[in-house]
């Protein structure tokens, strides 16, 4: 069983990285901690970064998550060779693009890529919002699946993590007792389905809206409140067409995570949004 504390980081190949730096601070309101050639690095919590945009094809996702135990990770690719999943070691000079001690990455059977993490770098200067964002961190990433069932056990039988809630056959996944973060949604081939943060308030996800529909930008949903997580959310289109959502999730904690019993809603509008927002995300609606 391999440990998992949290999602720590995605990587997101773009070609463009001054567009990159132009979205993530005039659009998603994070900071620029770091930028070299091919790299661009950026805080939203505590964390040294949260996003890296890493020059290279849109099509270029890993999503990274931290070791519970910094000294298990020969143990985990241990494991992971065991269940013959596609994996190895990152080098050094890997792990210091990355900004951690070490790291192990592997494939999950759709063929995502994913990063196992110890001694993340901590931000050791605070995320400063660039205006009034609300933003308290980075919440959790929803993933692209060619079969939620194999992929749902898959991390459950190898991982610690544990299903909150089902909307159709698409898990919502947590290894901390928050309601999920990751998200498996069925569709055609790998990737990230979208890339979540979270902010305090539903004044903060209001005022995103009216901000980021002042600047013309495609809302793809919401703003809206999802049935499973009670959290407030809004999608929206960003870099290179991926989805990004901000939404208040992460205040549903799940309190007695040891008789939690996951919840089957129906792959109907109404299981994504409560108060009547409709999707127009492509994963989100009945096949
Ligand atoms: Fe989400």
């Amino acid at each position: 069983m391999i440990e998992l504390r949290d999602v720590q980081y995605v990587r997101i190949g773009t070609k463009d990285l001054n567009k990159a730096e132009a979205f993530a601070i005039d659009t998603l309101g994070l900071n620029v901690v770091g930028r070299t050639p091919d790299r661009l690095y950026l805080r939203s919590d505590y964390r040294h970064h949260c996003i890296c945009y890493v020059r290279g094809e849109p099509t270029d996702q890993v999503v990274g998550f931290e070791l519970k135990n910094w000294r298990g990770l020969d143990k985990a690719l241990d494991a992971l060779k065991a269940i013959g999943v596609e994996c190895g070691r990152g080098t050094p000079e890997e792990a210091k693009d990355r900004f951690v001690h070490a790291f192990i990455w592997f494939k999950d059977p759709t063929g995502n890529r994913f990063e196992i993490v110890v001694r993340p770098y901590e931000a050791n200067r605070p995320y400063v919002p660039p205006r009034q964002t609300g933003i308290t961190g980075f919440g959790h990433v929803g993933m692209n699946t060619t079969d939620p069932e194999r992929d749902q056990n898959f991390w459950l039988d190898n991982f610690n993590a544990q299903v909150s809630d089902w909307i159709g056959p698409a898990p919502l996944l947590r290894i901390k007792n928050v309601h999920h973060q990751m998200a498996l949604f069925p569709t055609r081939g790998p990737g990230i389905q979208h890339v979540n943060h979270q902010v305090g308030t539903i004044d903060d996800l209001l005022r995103y809206f009216f901000y980021l529909t002042n600047k013309g930008i495609r809302i793809v949903f919401g703003p809206g409140r999802h049935a499973t997580s009670g959290g407030y959310f809004l999608y929206f289109e960003g870099l290179d067409g991926l989805t990004y959502e901000f939404s208040t999730s992460d205040r549903n904690i799940i309190e007695d995570p040891e008789n939690y019993r996951p919840r089957q809603f129906a792959l109907e509008d109404e299981s994504f949004c409560v108060i009547g927002a409709k999707p127009d995300i492509k994963e989100f609606k009945a096949a």
